[in-house]
């Protein structure tokens, strides 16, 4: 099939998915959704992406399953170490100032994020007096998020990770052996709000201290970008702290004014006063 009528044909799907249903990926990168929607024809045996296009119109059903496709799930529990000993190092003595604190994980997936900051918190003390809001667009992986169960064969990587960031405990404190994987405690969850929320189309619902939303804008364009980080400059308090993914940054930003950068090369930065 010509490129052509294929990038016609995305575009109409997209835009199927978005009128009917409202989710917008029409501002993702192109080529990883390309290649998302060329598994996902083999998936629901669709021979053209506008077969899809059709099925999806006349099959609420097939949405959820969709949208799986157009995200990437890919996540750890520590993930790149030394983005949670910055925190710990950096940010933390900062936050541990503050009576009461929120923090925003944009992006959360499956949740492997998300327990990571609990568990920081909690060796950091800090834990009890804060509130996280766990965000995603795909509900299957909020779910996962809020069950807390990873596969067994995770968990060495996940350990590993823990020690690197600077873990001040054993990892397996926080987990009890069920269902053929590891659950993760419930009390680690305890102060967590878990929510579907998108960066795309959703508006600011609360105000945070520290905002993480790692390895998300990777697949926004230019625009989506600028409009993510706007979400999270209004969210901010006056000095809170946004972490983003190691292969993101604020360099091209609208909003790069409203920022200093705190630990430059972890991502970290802080609003301004
Ligand atoms: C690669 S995962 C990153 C998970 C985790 N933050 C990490 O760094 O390990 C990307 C996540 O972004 C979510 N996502 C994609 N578009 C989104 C949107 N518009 N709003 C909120 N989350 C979105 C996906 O569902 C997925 O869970």
């Amino acid at each position: 099939m010509a490129a052509k009528t294929e990038e016609i044909e995305l575009q109409l799907l997209l835009e199927a998915l978005y009128q009917q249903y409202h989710y917008d990926f029409r501002g993702y990168s192109m080529a990883s959704v390309k290649r998302r929607v060329a598994q996902a024809l083999v998936q629901f045996k669709c021979p053209s992406i506008s077969a899809l296009q059709e099925k999806l119109l006349h099959d609420p059903g097939l949405v959820p399953h969709l949208v799986a496709y157009l995200t990437v799930q890919v996540s750890e529990m520590f993930r790149d170490p030394s983005y949670y000993r910055a925190l710990r190092e950096n940010v933390i003595p900062h936050l541990k100032t503050y009576p009461s604190l929120k923090v925003w994980v944009a992006g959360c997936s499956a949740g492997e994020e998300l327990y990571s900051l609990a568990i920081l918190f909690r060796e950091e003390g800090l834990e009890s007096r804060t509130i996280f809001y766990a965000t995603d667009i795909n509900a299957d992986a909020l779910k996962k998020a809020e069950l807390g169960i990873y596969d067994l064969d995770r968990v060495a990587l996940f350990t590993d990770n823990h020690r690197k960031s600077g873990g001040k405990s054993s990892l397996s404190d926080y987990y009890t052996a069920a269902y053929g994987g590891v659950k993760f405690d419930k009390t680690l969850r305890e102060r967590t709000v878990f929510s579907d929320h998108s960066l795309v189309s959703d508006s600011v619902f609360a105000e945070v201290h520290l905002v993480t939303c790692r390895n998300v804008l990777i697949y926004f364009n230019r625009e989506l970008q600028d409009r993510a980080i706007g979400l999270f400059e209004d969210a901010l308090v006056r000095r809170g702290f946004m972490g983003l993914g190691l292969k993101e940054s604020m360099h091209f930003s609208a909003h790069t004014d409203s920022f200093t950068p705190f630990v430059l090369d972890q991502r970290i930065y802080q609003k301004k006063g």
